[in-house]
């Protein structure tokens, strides 16, 4: 009987969706603790059941699976270092952690005979890392580019589509439970960018340093702005690219973008996600979803733990050909 027995850190949107999702399920898991900061919140789940102390889960032989869906992303590297170092498996939503570590952590995986997996991570629902993982194995791709961010997706239609103010906008991605904790990583293009670091780790094999690539938010976007494009029938939209642009060089930036109708990404409105892939010989191929939120995140994790079940561990174009010839030239910028 291989029973996940699963320590559960965070019960915020994305823990609170997993558990909804879950709930009522036979799928041969149980959540056995979950650890959380704050005690006094009241919970809808028996008071036992959770816990402050992180060595209650970590240091708990009986759990073989950690889910880590917190938001400190400083904390969240340090469970998330632990679990893999002392044979446990762990599924995380932390796209700023992972952006950050993932080269070191895959190294411990292979040290440990563990897994990470963080579909969740990377926009939302939509299983795009799976996607560059096994479908485009072989395949070099020309370019990654999408919207990757749903509340600043979500403010950007806002302001085009209903001519609110950015701050009410804002407010609202708030409200809905769309936005980081620290909303200037979404609407600054960090989480954005993020989650292109992560994605070209599985459609090049190359780990960026998320310092080093290139960002410019919304947050300076203008009512004229938004006047000009309306009046070209363009939209803007904040676009995240990797992109092939020698044999050897990939150049990877975070932008604000006019976008025209012929474009996907044109009708991606409110927190929906899109995620364009340019292949060598599949050629364009584009994938829609909801990016944030607690039942589409929450969807994704699932899927996650579910993968462990079969040993599911990422690649990373290990056995790729061409992986290891390329390089970045992370600050270069498209004119
Ligand atoms: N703040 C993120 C977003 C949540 O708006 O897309 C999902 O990663």
């Amino acid at each position: 009987n291989n029973k996940l027995k699963i320590g559960l850190f965070g019960f915020g949107v994305v823990g609170q969706g997993l558990y909804d999702i879950i709930k009522g399920q036979d799928l041969n898991l149980e959540f056995t603790k979950i650890a959380i900061k704050d005690p006094s919140k009241p919970r809808t789940l028996p008071d036992n059941l959770f816990t402050t102390d992180h060595n209650e889960l970590l240091d708990n032989p009986s759990i073989n699976t950690i889910v880590e869906l917190i938001d400190d992303a400083d904390v969240a590297y340090h469970i998330v270092k632990k679990a893999l170092s002392t044979g446990k498996n762990v599924v995380s939503a932390n796209k700023k952690m992972i952006a950050h570590h993932l080269e070191e952590l895959v190294e411990l995986q292979q040290k440990y005979g563990t897994s990470l997996l963080y579909e969740g991570a990377v926009c939302g629902s939509i299983p795009i890392i799976r996607n560059l993982e096994e479908y485009y194995d072989n395949e070099l791709l020309h370019a990654l580019s999408g919207i990757f961010n749903g509340s600043s997706n979500y403010i950007l239609s806002k302001l085009y589509n209903e001519g609110l103010g950015y701050n009410e906008a804002l407010k609202r991605a708030q409200e809905l439970g769309f936005a980081e904790t620290d909303p200037s990583l979404d609407v600054g293009g960090y989480d954005a960018k993020f989650k292109l670091a992560i994605g070209t780790a599985h459609a090049y094999g190359l780990f960026l340093n998320p310092d080093k690539i290139f960002n410019i938010g919304i947050q300076n976007i203008s009512k004229q702005d938004i006047k000009f494009a309306k009046e070209k029938g363009f939209k803007i939209k904040l676009v995240p690219t990797a992109k092939k642009v020698s044999q050897r060089q990939i150049i990877t930036f975070v932008m604000p973008k006019f976008v025209k109708p012929d474009d996907f990404l044109f009708n991606v409105e409110n927190e929906y996600n899109g995620v364009t892939v340019q292949a060598a010989f599949a050629d364009q191929q584009f994938f829609f979803g909801k990016g944030a939120g607690g039942h589409p995140t929450g969807a994704a994790v699932l899927s996650d733990i579910a993968a462990l079940r079969y040993n599911y561990k990422y690649e990373y174009k290990k056995h790729h050909q061409n992986a290891n010839i390329l390089q970045t030239n992370n600050i270069s910028l498209e004119v």
